[in-house]
């Protein structure tokens, strides 16, 4: 099955998810647009969905789809928040950021009731780190004195597009973390929380209540271990 089938398999699986009605958290990414689109369809058929977005881009393929949103200040009462990720450990333990949106997911990701990611296989791996780099969000400001700072960690390189650096949608800047195989994920995200200059990683630790992995022709639905205590 093509890559594009499989996410499509996992983001529809996603859609049973959702309550009867109420504020849904719209992630990022080639997988979650499968998604969105299936929201703005039962909001055709008369369901009352609203949306928080996680970018700017999630936001203008739900406007321009007819999905009603919330702005951005929030606070939301996100009932479910269904997001991609670019790699998942055994733990569910999670890299985010490839499209730069993981401040802003993170901030729905906490805000949500219940969070569902969508991946395919080729995302799972044993240990964080082994097949991507942690995403850094960091201020422009003396970005390079916070890289040097991240090299304690990794190799960081500075996000670029057309020449230029990356810009996130708040206007800052994305060094990718190489760090090989991560051992202990909450404490590296602590280190790199409380680099100076650091908006936000990618590290996402616990906060998947289930993951969607399209495999082949089926998805597999894997559960958080502390998924009962978390959303009582
Ligand atoms: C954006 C993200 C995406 O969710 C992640 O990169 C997965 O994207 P895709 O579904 O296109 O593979 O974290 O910041």
């Amino acid at each position: 099955m093509d890559p594009d089938q499989n996410k499509r398999l996992a983001a529809e699986a996603a859609l049973s998810y959702l309550p009867e009605q109420g504020v849904v958290g719209l992630g990022t990414g080639s997988t979650v647009h499968h998604f969105i689109v299936g929201v703005a369809a039962l909001v055709r058929q008369g369901r009352q969905y609203v949306g928080v977005a996680t970018s700017e881009q999630s936001r203008a393929l739900a406007t321009s789809l007819g999905v009603p949103m919330l702005d951005d200040a929030g606070p939301w009462d996100v009932l479910l928040c269904v997001d991609g990720a670019d790699e998942v450990s055994e733990e569910l333990d999670l890299i985010k950021g490839g499209g730069g949106a993981h401040t802003r997911e993170k901030i729905v990701n906490f805000a949500a009731r219940k969070n569902v990611i969508v991946v395919d296989e080729r995302k799972l791996s044993k240990r964080l780190g082994e097949r991507w780099a942690v995403p850094v969000e960091v201020l422009p400001f003396a970005h390079r004195e916070t890289a040097r700072l991240l090299a304690a960690h990794g190799t960081p390189t500075l996000r670029s597009r057309a020449g230029a650096p990356f810009r996130t949608d708040s206007g800052n800047y994305v060094y990718d973390l190489a760090t090989g195989p991560i051992e202990k994920p909450r404490e590296l995200d602590i280190h790199l929380k409380t680099t100076p200059g650091v908006v936000e990683t990618g590290l996402f630790c616990g906060r998947a209540d289930v993951v969607l992995v399209a495999r082949g022709s089926h998805v597999e639905t894997r559960t958080a271990r502390d998924f009962g205590e978390r959303l009582s």
